[in-house]
This record gives C-alpha cells, sequence and structure tokens, in this order.
C-alpha cells in the first residue's frame, strides 16, 4: 500500500474496484466508487484522498482518467481542497436531504461572481451600462404595442417566438456575427441561461460528459449539472479552449461549452485552428457545440471575429445569443440559432418549460431593432465603454501603481487584473467591506483551490467618476490585503 494511502485509511483496492468490462469505462467507475464511499460514509469528512497520480499508480490506470474523475467529483462537491491535498466534503444529500443528485450538485456548484446588494457598482461583472439605456423610448414603443395589440396577441403564442423577432434576429445576427441561417432556425428563449438548460435538458442523459472552460461560465456548468452531466474541466490558454486535452480525456463527450468571441472570464478568443480543430473533433464524435456569444457586441479597436457557427458546415453547432448585455439583463430575452435536426426537440423542451416569453416584450424588442434603434444603442454603448474601460485602467495605474495590473482588454465588459503583493480572496473581502465588487478569478473555475492571483473587474456598469472612487477604496483594500 503506497504511503499515501494512509490519509484515507483503506487502500484503493477497496476505495475502487474497476471492472475492464464494465460499459461505463474505467473514469466512470472511479468517480462512481469514490462517489458511493463518501455517500455510505465509508470515506468520512474531511478525510484526506490519494492524489490523481497515486490512483492512478495503484489502479494502473492513466493519470487523466483518475484527474477527470477526482475534477468530476469536486465540481459536484464531493471533494474540497487542492491538487494533491483534495478532503472528502459532508455529502451535500445530508445536507440538502430532500435534494436530487442533480440538485446537490447545483447548490456545490462554484456560484462565480460576487454581488453587494443594491445598485450597480463599481466594479459589477456581468451588467452593462444600463443608466444609458434609452428607457423613455422604449417606453414610447412599448405604449404604442399595448395600445393596438390584438385578441390573438392575448391568447399563446408560438412556442418558437413572435415571427416579427426572430426575422429582426436573423437579420442582425447574420450581419453583425459573418453566419448563414433561416429565421425558422431562431428560437426565443427567456434569456441565454433558459437556453443552455433546454439544451442540457434535450440533449444529455444524466452521467454524459460534457466538455466545459476551465475558467468558465458558472451559469453554463449549472444548467449542465441540473441535467445530471459530468463535466470535463477543459483547460483554456492563449488560444481558447484547448481541444487536443479534451479529446485526449474524453474523446467520446456529448457536447462542448465555448465562448469563442470572448473567452469567459478570461477574455481571449479562440483562434482559428483551434476552431476548426473543435468542428472535427465535433463532427468526429457526434458531438454538439454550444457557441455562447454573450457580449460579442461590443469591442474598442479590436478586429471583428467572426462567430463560429459561420465555420460549421455540418450542423453541430448551437448558438447561444443574449440581450442582457446588448440592452438590459431584467428584460430576459435571448435566443438560440438550432441546427435543423434539433429544431423539434428544442421547440418541444420550449413548449414545456414555459410556452415562450411575453409576447408583448417579444413585440416591443422586434420594433426596437427593426426601427434601427439596436443599431444605433449599440454605437453610443461601444464608445461608452471604451471611455470606462480606460477610466478604470487609468485609476488603476494611478491608485495602485503595480499592485493591480489589467491585462490588455480591448473587447467585451470587463477586465482581468493580476494582483502583486496581495492575495485576491482576501483583497475581495475587504473591498466588499468598503462597498466594492472585486471577485477573484479563481471563483470561475471548477477546480476549487486553482492558484491565479487575479481579479475580474467589470467596467460597463458605472460612470467614469464612480469607476475612479471605486478603484481608490479597491486600492485601499489591496493596501489592507498586504497588511492582513
Ligand atoms: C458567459 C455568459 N453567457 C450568458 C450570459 C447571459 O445570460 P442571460 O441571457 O441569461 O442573462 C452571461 C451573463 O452574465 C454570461 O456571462
Amino acid at each position: 500500500m503506497p504511503s499515501r494511502m494512509a490519509t484515507s485509511k483503506r487502500p484503493t483496492s477497496l476505495l475502487v474496484r474497476l471492472d475492464p468490462r464494465h460499459r461505463g469505462g474505467l473514469q466512470r467507475q472511479i468517480y462512481a466508487s469514490i462517489q458511493r464511499a463518501i455517500l455510505d460514509g465509508v470515506v468520512g469528512p474531511g478525510t484526506r484522498l490519494p492524489s490523481s497520480r497515486a490512483l492512478a499508480d495503484d489502479l494502473g490506470v492513466s493519470r487523466t482518467t483518475t484527474l477527470l474523475a477526482v475534477q468530476q467529483l469536486e465540481a459536484e462537491g464531493y471533494l474540497a481542497g487542492r491538487p494533491g491535498c483534495r478532503m472528502a466534503r459532508p455529502p451535500a444529500r445530508l445536507k440538502h436531504p430532500t435534494l436530487s443528485r442533480r440538485g446537490a450538485a447545483l447548490v456545490a456548484a462554484p456560484q462565480g461572481a460576487q454581488r453587494l446588494p443594491g445598485p450597480p457598482r463599481a466594479f459589477r461583472i456581468g451588467t452593462p451600462g444600463v443608466d444609458l439605456f434609452p428607457v423613455a423610448l422604449w417606453w414610447r414603443l412599448a405604449s404604442r404595442r399595448v395600445r393596438s395589440i390584438t385578441p390573438t396577441q392575448l391568447d399563446y403564442g408560438e412556442p418558437a417566438g413572435l415571427r416579427a423577432l426572430r426575422e429582426a434576429i436573423a437579420d442582425h445576427v447574420q450581419t453583425a456575427r459573418g453566419t448563414r441561417f433561416s429565421a425558422e432556425q431562431v428560437l426565443v428563449v427567456a434569456g441565454a441561461q433558459q437556453g443552455l438548460e433546454l439544451i442540457s435538458r434535450v440533449l444529455l442523459d444524466p452521467g454524459d460528459r460534457v466538455w466545459m472552460e476551465e475558467p468558465g461560465y458558472p451559469g453554463a456548468r449549472s444548467a449542465l449539472l441540473g441535467a445530471g452531466a459530468r463535466i470535463v474541466p477543459v483547460p483554456v490558454d492563449a488560444e481558447g479552449l484547448a481541444v487536443e486535452p479534451g479529446a485526449r480525456g474524453a474523446a467520446d463527450a456529448r457536447l462542448a461549452y465555448v465562448t469563442p468571441s470572448h473567452q469567459y472570464p478570461l477574455g481571449v478568443p479562440m483562434s482559428l485552428p483551434r476552431r476548426l480543430a473543435l468542428l472535427r473533433w465535433a463532427s468526429r464524435a457526434g458531438a454538439w457545440v454550444i457557441e455562447d456569444d454573450y457580449d460579442s457586441e461590443f469591442r474598442y479597436g479590436a478586429r471583428p471575429v467572426p462567430c463560429l457557427h459561420g465555420l460549421d458546415v455540418d450542423g453541430r453547432v448551437i448558438y447561444v445569443g443574449s440581450f442582457s448585455k446588448t440592452l438590459f439583463p431584467s428584460l430576459r430575452l435571448g435566443f438560440l440559432i438550432v441546427p435543423p435536426d434539433l429544431q423539434d426537440g428544442l421547440q418541444a423542451a420550449r413548449a414545456a418549460a414555459d410556452q415562450h416569453p411575453p409576447v408583448l416584450d417579444q413585440a416591443v424588442l422586434a420594433d426596437f431593432i427593426g426601427e434601427g434603434h439596436f443599431a444605433r444603442h449599440l454605437r453610443r454603448m461601444r464608445v461608452a465603454y471604451r471611455e470606462r474601460l480606460e477610466a478604470v485602467s487609468d485609476a488603476a495605474t494611478r491608485f495602485c501603481r503595480g499592485a493591480l495590473r489589467l491585462r490588455p482588454t480591448r473587447t467585451g465588459l470587463h477586465a482581468i487584473a493580476d494582483l502583486e503583493g496581495a492575495d485576491a480572496a482576501r483583497v475581495s473581502r475587504e473591498a466588499a467591506a468598503r462597498g466594492v465588487e472585486a471577485t477573484p478569478l479563481s471563483a470561475y473555475f471548477a477546480e476549487r483551490g486553482t492558484r491565479v492571483n487575479a481579479l475580474v473587474l467589470g467596467f460597463a456598469a458605472v460612470r467614469p467618476e464612480a469607476a475612479r472612487r471605486g478603484m481608490e477604496r479597491l486600492a485601499a483594500a489591496i493596501e489592507a490585503g498586504r497588511r492582513g
């Protein structure tokens, strides 16, 4: 028995039994054995598990196999700690005895951005410049629609969404994002989040493996866990999702979730070779790819990168769009561009979920886009966001003097800022005590305890003056974090 096993007080062979004829594969068996041991109390809370390397040596399997099993257990909350030092956690099922395993996994998943109560403040992530939204214009369009509403429009509408809105979306996205599709392929949903939910429900069976960018978007991770998926964290480098390690570790995955135009949260665009490699893998594996294009409209001098959907000749890509960043998040409207093979399935799931979003909101949005206000609003917001980004960047240089360095940012609504000499988690707590939101980058990793000393700072939600005041307070938080 290797010395490391002493920590779990039982040999690997008792913890994990492998049957080479088992249909689920080795990784699945390792995952299920350890999960069972924790749920049954055979391995108690706080017990240290053998490292994935020691497990691999003992079981005579590859390190990738054990690592992916361990990472899955971690993503679902069964294990906590750093690589090489993972402890069993009290089963979430006991804490929430009425929850299904999927429900418990959802509760245990990392939640990402930390928000303080109240209106948008420095440096909130995920909120656009709602202070600049043309509310009076929206109100005019809405009252015009209400005044002319017909009995048909008061009845149930089409599950796929209002025809006029689907056409307006098709016109805009084909021009703006360099792809081709028909209005019939557009499915209007209640925000990108519902789109991710519906896709997960229609395409995944419990236990199916899904590639997920690491670090990645917690909303997507939650939707996938909610469908019982086993998440395979795939690393992201300077070219975006690293396709090769994904294919090596989980070639048979059913689905891959990516943010190619602006990786969430790191901000890198996915390179063309990677896009092509991802599509090749998807075709070979018969897998689907979710392209979440959540904030691609915002570029400040960067060249536009056409969407992945435009390169997809096999119909493997499901494009997810949202109006939460381009307009305002409480609108709760987004859309999917659905490959022809999935149209019936997704429309049925759409109807089963909530029939369709409110027809009146869809009609107002269709007018807003169709009458040119959407394109005008986007142009105005790009100018405002460039100014807001500059304000945050200048204030960081002025107040933090090298202790906080913004990585070059020319797209999106947030920036990554590396910290020197103070711990990001501590700085984040000190910032919250001063009324400033500064989320540690580590909050976006499924692998808990990942060592990255950086903050994610939203720059879109507040005016330059508020950002400067926020940065002054963040500088004080860094100073306090250094002393602490
Ligand atoms: C990566 C990503 N996808 C999608 C969304 C939008 O989700 P929704 O349309 O549900 O508001 C967000 C919002 O923060 C996001 O960050």
